[in-house]
Parts: structure tokens; C-alpha cells; sequence
């Protein structure tokens, strides 16, 4: 693992959930490099298992949970495992998510609702949970990952863009309610990443749609997410609340070149 010059976050606690996957497993990876203790929560326990052996490997410290975001038992019993073992949680990245494409017309009910209870009520349960163990420490910071969905308007995102737009709401009153507890809470607005769920949901000729409009010309790494990521849960931010900063290569503001 390359060391972080600063091992900012030596002697912190930080819960990454769906920790397993490509942001989620970046962004474990690069926190503990920073010098922090990871708790990988996954409802995939392989691939939770997976990433806290590849931190460890690497010289970090890591330990894996299987978790479903969306079932409070399941968080509540992991969060209070951690509390007491670590003494504490200083980080929360709350990262769990899928995308369901469908047209507006056709979204079914189904859809709409697994869609939504993943990417934002998934987010308030974990969030209050460990919102709850951080008022007992009287600090921490917390890290919604939202989409670039929830700031335009692209085909067949209905549900995704509304759960997206929901975390960036929630963000603010998160914020404004724990600000005076000593927790801050930002997000993060990925554009196009390359990872498994955007191999699932993009065709090739989306892929190639996106990359002619990202003005950077590529599409972002999980890696470019967890810097993103990383920053916002570190002390270097720490006059940084109830934003969202965009991760895109420049797409969102991108206008029409001559
Ligand atoms: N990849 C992109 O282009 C992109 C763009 C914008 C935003 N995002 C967001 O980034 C986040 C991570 O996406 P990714 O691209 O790394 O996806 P990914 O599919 O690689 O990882 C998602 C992880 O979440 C886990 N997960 C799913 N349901 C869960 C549940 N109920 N409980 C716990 N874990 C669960 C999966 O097992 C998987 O490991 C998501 O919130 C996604 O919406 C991704």
C-alpha cells in the first residue's frame, strides 16, 4: 500500500457500507492508508471478506461484517459490535447503493421500492445508527455517496435520480441537526465510475455517450472517489458541512464547444 504522507487518520474508526464493491472497496482501502481502522459492511460477505483481507495485506487494519443497510437489527447489532470493540466510530461512508434503469412509463412499483429503501432509506438507518454511537463520543463525520444522477436529467434514472436527490436532501438536514453535536455530514456526486455496476447498467453506447461529453475524457476511477471521499471524512475538512461535491471530470458544467 502506498502510505499517506500524513496518516491523517491514525487512531479513527471508520464504517465503509457496501464496502465489498468498487467505491466502496477503494475507499476502504485508501482510508486505512490514511491510517484509519475499517469496518467493511457488505451484504456480500465474500466480497466484504475480499477487501478487509486486501487492506490488511497491504499493512491497514480491517474487519468484515455481513450487513443489509436496509434491515435495522442487522445494522444496529453490527454498529453496537463495533462501538465496543473499537471504543468508538470517528467515520461513517455510507456508500450501499444499485441503480435500476427503467423509462419512466414502464418503472414498476417493485422497482421503485427496492430502489429507494437501498439508496435512501438504507442511508437514514445507517446514518442514525452510527449518528447515535458518534453523539457518545461527541464527534464525527459522515460521507453520503449520492450520483450525478441527482443533479441532471439522464434516461431511465427516475428512481435512482429521486433516491440520489433524497441523500443530498438529507445531507443538509443531517448536517444542520448534528453540526452542534460535533458531527459534520458532506456527500459526494460521482459521475460515470468504471465499476461493476456500471459494467451491469451501461451499454456501449452509453459508456461511449458519456465519455464524448467528459470534458477529462475518461470515465472516473473508484479511486478518484475515494480521494474525494477520503478528504471529506478527514480533519482537512473540517470547516466543510452539508455540501456535495461533484466528482465528475468536469461532466455536469461541461456546455457546447465551438
Ligand atoms: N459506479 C458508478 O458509476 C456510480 C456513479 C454514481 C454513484 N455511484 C454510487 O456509488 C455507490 C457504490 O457504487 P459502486 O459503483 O461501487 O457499486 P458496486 O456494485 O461495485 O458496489 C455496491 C456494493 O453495495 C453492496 N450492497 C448492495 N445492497 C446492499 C445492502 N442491502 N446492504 C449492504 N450492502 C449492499 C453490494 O454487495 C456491493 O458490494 C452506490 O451508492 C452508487 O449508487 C456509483
Amino acid at each position: 500500500m502506498s502510505q499517506s504522507l500524513l496518516q491523517r487518520l491514525e487512531g479513527q474508526v471508520a464504517i465503509v457500507t457496501g464496502g465489498g464493491g468498487g467505491i466502496g472497496g477503494a475507499t476502504s482501502r485508501r482510508l486505512a492508508a490514511d491510517g484509519a481502522f475499517v469496518a467493511v459492511f457488505d451484504i456480500n460477505e465474500a466480497a466484504a471478506n475480499a477487501v478487509a483481507d486486501s487492506v490488511r495485506a497491504a499493512g491497514g487494519r480491517a474487519s468484515s461484517w455481513r450487513v443489509d443497510v436496509t434491515d435495522r437489527n442487522s445494522v444496529s447489532a453490527a454498529v453496537a459490535a463495533v462501538e465496543s470493540e473499537c471504543g468508538g466510530i470517528d467515520i461513517l461512508v455510507n456508500n450501499a447503493g444499485l441503480a435500476r434503469q427503467a423509462s419512466f412509463l414502464e418503472l414498476k412499483d417493485e422497482d421503485w421500492n427496492f430502489i429507494l429503501n437501498l439508496n435512501l432509506t438504507g442511508y437514514f438507518i445507517v446514518g442514525q445508527e452510527v449518528a447515535r454511537a458518534m453523539v457518545r463520543k461527541g464527534a464525527g463525520r459522515i460521507v453520503n455517496v449520492s450520483s450525478l444522477a441527482a443533479h441532471y436529467a439522464a434516461g431511465k434514472q427516475a428512481v435512482y435520480a429521486a433516491a440520489k436527490g433524497g441523500v443530498i436532501a438529507l445531507t443538509q438536514v443531517m448536517a444542520f441537526e448534528l453540526a452542534p453535536l460535533g458531527i459534520s455530514v458532506n456527500a459526494i456526486s460521482p459521475g460515470p465510475v468504471a465499476t461493476e455496476m456500471s459494467a451491469r447498467n451501461m451499454s456501449a453506447h452509453s459508456r461511449q455517450a458519456r465519455l464524448d461529453r467528459i470534458p477529462q475524457g475518461r470515465l472516473g476511477t473508484p479511486e478518484d472517489m475515494a480521494n474525494a471521499i477520503a478528504f471529506l471524512a478527514s480533519p482537512d475538512a473540517a470547516y466543510v458541512n452539508g455540501t456535495t461535491l461533484i466528482v465528475d471530470g468536469g461532466l455536469l458544467r461541461a456546455g457546447i464547444r465551438e
